[in-house]
């Protein structure tokens, strides 16, 4: 990278699922002033920016990610005026904004749908995806909801079936159609006018379909209990050649607004698909759609991945509550809300969307004492919280703003060259971060075992941080002993290392 960087590629984003991060007016539901009044938190926590999932006017089939009206504000979460308070007050505490742009589908109860479907010759008719019935009647094609079932949906006034990727409650955009580009880009400008500073696209990979419908084919590598959404190859229905052509036409948009976010990629799924030559990766380690990270892996290997995240080359995602170690708790299935989850229990992601937890009081502080919180808190959050995080020298807190800070302060891991060290322990990752003169290795045992890892160098280097944050200092080179679970950040001193 020889050009100057950007701040979100040396900034860290902090996603905040609004629903579950703090209830300022007691009904038990996030809202826009909870985080306006939890800003100082962020600011001192150390991330750069902050990436809202929906908060627009939605029936809430999807949990906001379908929209009935992209250029205004949920009742549940505030009004425009309480958006533009957090903007400002983030500002001032040099945090960006980022909201969640959902170009796929709209909410059925969009007056553009509305009127898609009042008749077939409505001039917003063609704004979505509508077929005839297959020859012999049903649906048009094999293509499958990523939450359960066909992705059609007859409509009887008209007599054709409606494309719904998601839930049926979300109806696909047409983006072949100029004018629904046209909309939705207006729709970033609205944004972008009132000062938000970039979007996190979602399923940007699946905005145009094939034209000739062809049916998708199946995985054979499926089987029963595996996600609904990996049963088929969405070889019709993702990634498709143009979808380029709309990220460049996005683009064009933030850069007239100057050092914005772009739609980079879609900041979670399609990211293993290879990054062209000037691409900027981003990592995530777990997002709403996925189980938490500290849950899949355990707590203690959860402190090593956390290193990982924050010393990769790219920008890192920390998804709330995974600062503090916070587990996904299974949620009996009265109390779900996930459309997928009431289809598919097991596949639900309510479990990674509880309430944030803030302090040891009832409802980890998330909402008062006797109100019901719209999903429960998770039962240790006695002990796995801010408050009683941020008094533990040795917490999963104080890990994560460490890291924080030393990525700060070190522009050999926010900016610099990244390249992997070979040695020959399997289950140990080891790799170079370099800055001009600046050299810092990072060593992370992914065992529960103690490991030794032997470099291709001697010498000394001096211990910046373990993941137990129990040791620093001086610490050799040539053999480097990591207990189980353990990652360490050393500052390479002495020019020991090749490369
Ligand atoms: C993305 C979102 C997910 C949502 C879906 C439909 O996958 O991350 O939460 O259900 O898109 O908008
Ligand atoms: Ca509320």
């Amino acid at each position: 990278m020889t050009h100057p960087h950007s701040w979100w590629q040396t900034g860290v984003i902090y996603q905040i699922y609004p629903h579950s991060f703090l209830d300022s007016n007691r009904d038990g539901i996030g809202d826009l002033s909870g985080i306006t009044s939890k800003l100082d938190y962020l600011h001192w926590l150390g991330v750069d920016a902050i990436w809202l999932s929906p908060i627009y006017p939605s029936p809430m089939a999807d949990f906001g990610y379908d929209i009935s009206n992209y250029t205004d504000v949920h009742p549940l979460f505030g009004t425009l005026e309480d958006l533009d308070t957090l903007l400002h007050q983030a500002h001032l505490r040099n945090l960006k904004l980022i909201l969640d742009f959902v170009p796929n589908h709209t909410s059925d109860e969009h007056p553009w749908f509305q009127q898609s479907r009042s008749s077939l010759t409505n001039e917003k008719r063609d704004w979505y995806i509508w077929h005839d019935p297959a020859p012999g009647g049903g649906p048009p094609n094999n293509w499958m909801s990523r939450f359960s079932g066909s992705a059609w949906q007859f409509d009887e006034p008209t007599g054709q079936y409606y494309l719904h990727l998601f839930d049926v409650k979300q109806p696909d955009l047409n983006w072949r159609n100029p004018q629904v580009r046209q909309a939705m880009y207006d729709i970033l400008r609205f944004w972008l006018d009132r000062g938000i500073d970039g979007f996190r696209v979602d399923v940007l990979w699946m905005l145009l379909k094939d034209e000739q419908f062809h049916d998708n084919p199946m995985n054979p590598e499926w089987k029963p209990g595996d996600p609904p959404n990996t049963r088929q190859i969405g070889r019709y229905t993702e990634d498709l050649p143009g979808i380029h052509e709309i990220v460049r036409e996005m683009r064009a948009i933030l850069d007239h607004y100057g050092e914005r976010v772009g739609a980079i990629r879609q900041v979670v799924d399609a990211y293993e698909a290879a990054l062209p030559q000037d691409a900027w990766p981003n990592w995530v380690l777990g997002n709403h759609d996925r189980p938490r990270i500290a849950t899949r892996v355990g707590r203690e290997q959860a402190r090593a991945a956390q290193m990982l995240l924050l010393t990769l080359l790219g920008t890192p995602t920390c998804y709330y509550g995974d600062e503090l170690g916070m587990q996904a708790i299974p949620i009996p299935l009265e109390l779900m809300h996930d459309p997928k989850g009431k289809e598919h229990p097991e596949h639900s992601r309510d479990p990674q969307r509880t309430p944030m937890q803030w302090d040891s009081s009832p409802n980890a502080g998330f909402c008062p004492p006797g109100v019901t919180p719209w999903l429960p808190v998770a039962g240790d959050y006695h002990t796995y919280n801010v408050a009683v995080e941020q008094h533990d020298p040795r917490s999963f807190l104080t890990l994560v703003r460490t890291l924080l800070t030393l990525r700060r302060a070190l522009p050999a891991l926010s900016v610099g060259s990244q390249q992997s060290i070979d040695q020959p322990n399997p289950n140990c990752f080891v790799y170079l971060r370099q800055h001009s003169d600046q050299r810092c290795l990072v060593a992370l045992n992914f065992s529960a075992q103690d490991q030794v890892v032997t470099l291709p160098g001697q010498g000394q280097g001096r211990l910046l941080l373990s993941t137990h944050l129990d040791r620093e200092g001086p610490i050799p080179l040539l053999e480097l002993h990591l207990r189980g679970n353990e990652g360490l950040l050393i500052d390479l001193e002495a020019p020991s290392l090749p490369g």
